[in-house]
């Protein structure tokens, strides 16, 4: 039997380069080895207020990055989370074994309110079960994040691991798979900081999705700095951005990229960056612009995802009923 890999992205912004290199990148390259499952997370998005028609096009827009990002629906079970009311039920029940004080510890939590708990509202604070219910209503294995993922993920086996020691082995204990790529990409405009979809300068970082124009104006303009030489090197942040990026593009590792670049320019370093990430980025924006004239199949898509998940949901959620004592229906 091949293991498990559940994942979910929100469809509450637009996906940088970030979110393509640390996850979406690595995803198509699961879906033969693993029995997947990729999400849109779209009851997770609503714990922060959305407008409701962009988050109905994010939702069909993050299946159309799903699929031009090379997931293959019919190997990859690709769904949208609320076609699937078996989260919300188990999420309810583990509600019930989830410790406050280890909820109000939880970093994204304390970030997202800010100070302010007397007035957030209950599902930021619940969040990291219903993330839990996700990972645990599939057998998940393993389940590829981001850095910022790690601690909801580590609720989750303390949350399996505790349901398992009331009731006997119920509940697969996920470990996570954290990919660096991602993580290290630094902002254009200030390079000791993260790249951040939320930066107020929107030079700082470079969507998934940028058209070709911006993409080349927004590498072109970035910072470096007065060396005037390539090195791969903490003294010279700016510059090992760039390479950064242009490694986790090409695949090719930093020695050959540098022997590639030696005594060029910085002129000459952009527009290599530019090249790569543009030779990964175009054909993905063509597709998704292609998708997203067809509403109709990715909708397609999400629903026949949706019951393949319901399958596997169904299962897991009726031996939880079970050792709970609730009858099943
Ligand atoms: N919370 C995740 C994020 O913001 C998205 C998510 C929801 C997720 N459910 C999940 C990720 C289950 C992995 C597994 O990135």
């Amino acid at each position: 039997m091949k293991k498990t890999v559940y994942s979910a992205i929100q469809p509450s912004g637009e996906l940088t380069i970030g979110n393509y290199l640390g996850a979406l990148k690595n995803f198509k390259e699961l879906q033969d080895e693993y029995r997947c499952l990729f999400a849109v997370a779209d009851m997770h998005a609503i714990t922060v207020r959305q407008d409701p028609q962009l988050l109905y096009e994010r939702s069909l827009k993050l299946i159309a990055v799903y699929l031009a990002c090379g997931i293959d629906p019919k190997k990859s079970i690709v769904f949208i989370n609320s076609h699937v009311s078996e989260h919300t039920e188990l999420a309810w029940i583990l509600n019930t074994y989830a410790y406050i004080g280890q909820l109000k510890r939880m970093h994204q939590y304390k970030s997202k309110i800010a100070g302010n708990e007397e007035n957030a509202n209950a599902g930021l604070f619940l969040y990291p079960v219903l993330m839990a219910s996700d990972i645990l209503l599939y057998d998940t294995n393993l389940v590829p994040v981001g850095e910022d993922q790690k601690q909801h993920v580590e609720i989750t086996r303390d949350l399996a691991e505790r349901f398992n020691s009331y009731y006997g082995d119920t509940l697969i204990v996920p470990d996570p798979l954290i990919k660096e790529d991602g993580a290290r990409i630094k902002s254009l405009q200030d390079p000791s900081i993260k790249m951040s979809k939320s930066d107020s300068n929107e030079k700082a970082y470079l969507l998934l999705l940028e058209d070709e124009k911006s993409l080349r104006n927004k590498i072109n303009k970035s910072v470096t700095d007065s060396v005037g030489e390539i090195n791969y090197s903490d003294d010279q942040p700016g510059v090992k951005n760039l390479l950064d990026i242009y490694k986790a593009f090409s695949g090719e590792n930093m020695d050959k990229i540098l022997s590639e670049l030696e005594g060029k320019g910085y002129g000459e370093l952009k527009k290599k960056v530019f090249e790569v990430t543009n030779e990964t980025l175009s054909p993905i924006r063509e597709d998704v612009a292609r998708y997203m004239d067809n509403t109709e199949y990715l909708l397609e898509v999400a629903k026949d995802g949706a019951i393949k998940a319901r399958e596997i949901a169904n299962e897991t959620l009726k031996r939880v009923y079970e050792k709970v004592g609730f009858v099943w229906r």
